[in-house]
């Protein structure tokens, strides 16, 4: 049955649009700042200083009719001040969006923007499994370059200096970095230990985007990378300390042959490191949702569960639990964990455990 139309003019609005057209404009926003990420707009204003929109608009390419409120929108966001009619960075323009600073995060924004699976979040939200890639293939060099980004706001220093806090980091040969990436895990432990030779261990297509870290922070004497897949391939063996960051999560099915290789490339007396987000019980959220569902993407659908479990699988490999801590991250809490290999092999760290 036909429902009777009200005439349009009696149509009256319910309240409430005012918090839909936020969310569009905030997207507007979000948009806007892309576009100057992505026009060079900050690198352009560190070189050239203040400029009126005129010259702007002319040294990035973009037309003249757009740009004053392309740059105000800029000025209201904080990325950018005004005096009189010139516009200039602000201050955290200049430390997070200028490619030459060591805290440069446009990588981050411009993968959130046109690379990751928020570009097309209905066909992530359809999807079963993790997505299948031809053999050898990894995340793309934006998704990496993002990474290595966000994880040097404070996680891989806080990771670094507990694993430089161990007793045996200064005696310590070689390094293993398992799913290791872009390997600024790695290279920040050779720069502190001018005797530590480190291998990066990932997908053969990812080792080359690894390999530009290395010679980036000019660590190639003593840097390599092995392109290998760590359910198919060994790890090697001989090495003092062995690295396993936010990698187990599409294979927290296979923990337990994973571990047990592990065991077998480490040193006796040599440290495994893990560090990985691990659900509350319950699986309860622990911050914002929408931050949830950032790392639900990141994580292959769901952060690891059960810590207590995870602790026994390395322990009953015989590893000794001598470190355990919370990490804030990019996504919330990370979970560091640094155990020790018995000192005679797995025997030896039962007994130990016996006693
Ligand atoms: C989320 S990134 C973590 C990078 C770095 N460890 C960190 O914590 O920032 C996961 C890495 O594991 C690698 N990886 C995933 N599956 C792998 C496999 N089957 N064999 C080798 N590497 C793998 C990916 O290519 C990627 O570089």
């Amino acid at each position: 049955m036909n429902k009777v139309q009200k005439p349009l003019m009696d149509l009256s609005m319910p309240a409430g649009i005012s918090k839909i057209e936020k969310v569009v404009q905030d997207y507007q926003i979000f948009q806007t700042f892309l576009a100057a990420v992505n026009l060079g707009l900050f690198d352009y204003l560190s070189q050239k200083g203040a400029a009126d929109r005129k010259v702007i608009a002319e040294g990035i390419g973009i037309n003249g009719m757009f740009s004053r409120s392309f740059l105000d929108t800029l000025v209201e966001i904080g990325l950018l001040s005004k005096q009189d009619e010139n516009y200039q960075n602000s201050a955290i323009a200049n430390d997070f969006l200028v490619s030459g600073s060591p805290f440069y995060q446009g990588d981050w924004v411009k993968n959130i923007g046109c690379g990751s699976q928020w570009g097309n979040l209905e066909e992530s939200l359809k999807r079963e499994k993790p997505e299948i890639k031809k053999t050898g293939s990894g995340p793309s060099e934006a998704f990496l370059n993002s990474l290595a980004e966000t994880s040097l706001r404070g996680e891989l220093q806080a990771v670094t200096k507990a694993i430089a806090g161990w007793s045996g980091f200064a005696k310590a040969k070689t390094l293993l970095d398992l799913g290791g990436g872009h390997g600024l895990y790695a290279i920040a432990l050779c720069q502190a230990n001018p005797n530590l030779k480190g291998v990066v261990f990932d997908k053969p297509d990812v080792t080359q985007i690894t390999q530009k870290y290395i010679d980036k922070y000019q660590m190639s004497s003593r840097m390599s990378t092995r392109g290998g897949d760590i359910c198919t391939d060994g790890f090697g063996s001989g090495f003092d300390i062995v690295i396993v960051s936010h990698l187990l999560y599409k294979f927290r099915k296979e923990l337990e042959p994973f571990f047990e290789k592990v065991y077998k490339a480490l040193n006796p007396g040599g440290l495994l490191v893990t560090n990985h987000w691990f659900c509350a019980p319950g699986c309860t959220a622990e911050g914002s949702s929408v931050r949830e569902l950032a790392k639900s993407l990141q994580s292959f659908g769901h952060p690891l569960c059960h810590i207590e479990d995870f602790y026994k699988i390395f322990e009953n490999k015989g590893f000794k639990l001598i470190l355990k801590s919370d990490i804030p991250s990019t996504h919330g809490t990370s979970f560091l964990q640094l155990a020790v290999k018995g000192e005679g092999g797995k025997d030896a760290s039962d007994k130990s455990c016996c006693c």
